[in-house]
């Protein structure tokens, strides 16, 4: 074979070779339907609770317990990687700025089927900060239509549980959705709040089974907790019906809100069924939600107060309207009394596209 012939095969050998890997790792990156494990763990309100089966956190008793929450992150792996550095810094931002204890995402951390590369940055983004993290799922995090994205729920699952400094585990398979679970907050040996991670899945409604689930968990912890009830805080994704029940009451001046209220998309199409009078018979003092971008209120209703958690950052779009950015992050400060607190992001301090308002 000529030397002219030998470099050019050797060339397109080399091409060749280029396209094949890279097309190869495109196809792995945004093709490939990861599955995950899938552990089936039936839970029947005839098993028998065990407290040390729930995860803990200790409360130092000097200081107020500090939970920043996330809402609404909403990376994709495709045009939004070019952006990841703004949302990291804006992430580091929020929690330089409220020392958190615990960190809470609301769901939606990711929105397209293309997911993989998005999860895997913001878990190692969370772990870097070296805080607690606890995550619930939206009704994006895996895939615009259920378990259509790259990653599954149960490979998203396998990502947060493998966290380092990640709470989150998986709950039982036969609630209707998977990322339920239970983190107890505990001072000085005793429980001082128990959180309630539900997973308000892609239906619409909370299933019959998590709130049966909610009871037992809520029921056993009181158990091993001298028989009193422990203060619960629910962390959910989408809205309670209660919510517009609520806004509609402080409209007419029936309901008190903790600071702002902004109200900008419709609070119908929230989730239906009894888990508010389920969650508030069983001690929830807070529930908590993202899904909706253009709403931030807390309203105490029925002696809960229902928060409309600050969106997280720009992507997937926002609320700004010249005037009211809801770009930032809702937090809690966790002592005698709860405060419920919010901490804006201005439009230009990590700015990267014009709002797009996208409600949810
Ligand atoms: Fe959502």
């Amino acid at each position: 074979m000529k030397t002219k012939t030998k470099i050019l095969v050797s060339i397109l050998s080399i091409l060749g070779f280029f396209i094949f890997s890279s097309l190869l790792c495109c196809y792995f990156l945004f093709f490939h339907h990861y599955k995950g494990s899938n552990p089936v763990n039936e839970w029947s309100a005839a098993d028998e609770f065990n407290i040390e089966s729930i995860k803990t956190i200790e409360k130092d008793k000097n200081k107020d317990f500090v939970i920043l929450n996330l809402a609404d992150v909403q990376m994709c792996d495709l045009e939004d990687l070019f952006h990841a550095s703004t949302i990291h810094s804006e992430i580091s931002y929020l929690v330089e700025q409220t020392k958190p204890d615990l960190i809470t995402l609301t769901g939606d951390q990711t929105w397209s089927n293309e997911n993989l590369i998005s999860l895997r940055l913001l878990i190692s983004w969370l772990d870097g900060y070296k805080i607690p993290y606890a995550p619930v799922f939206g009704n994006h995090d895996y895939g615009n239509r259920k378990n259509s994205a790259v990653a599954s729920q149960n490979y998203c699952c396998d990502l947060y549980e493998r966290g380092r400094y990640s709470l989150f585990s998986r709950g039982p398979s036969n609630l209707g959705t998977l990322g339920n679970y239970v983190v107890n907050i505990v001072e000085d040996g005793k429980i001082f709040k128990t959180l309630y991670m539900i997973d308000s899945g892609y239906e619409e409604k909370i299933t019959d089974q998590q709130i049966e689930w909610l009871k037992w968990n809520a029921e056993g912890i009181k158990k091993a907790n001298n028989n009193a009830t422990s203060e619960g805080m629910c962390f959910m994704h989408k809205p309670l019906p209660e919510y517009a029940q609520a806004y509609n009451d402080y409209l007419s001046g029936d309901v008190e809100a903790i600071g702002e209220v902004f109200v900008s998309y419709s609070l119908a199409g929230s989730l239906q069924n009894g888990f508010f009078e389920a969650a508030k018979e069983w001690g929830v003092k807070d529930i908590v939600c993202g899904h909706q971008h253009g709403n931030n209120f807390t309203l105490l209703y029925q002696d809960v107060r229902l928060t409309f958690a600050l969106k997280t950052g720009e992507l997937g779009g926002y609320y700004y309207d010249g005037q009211t950015n809801l770009n930032g992050a809702t937090y809690f400060v966790l002592g005698e009394q709860t405060q419920v607190k919010n901490i804006f992001v201005s439009p230009t301090q990590f700015h990267i596209k014009d709002s797009e308002f996208n409600p949810n």
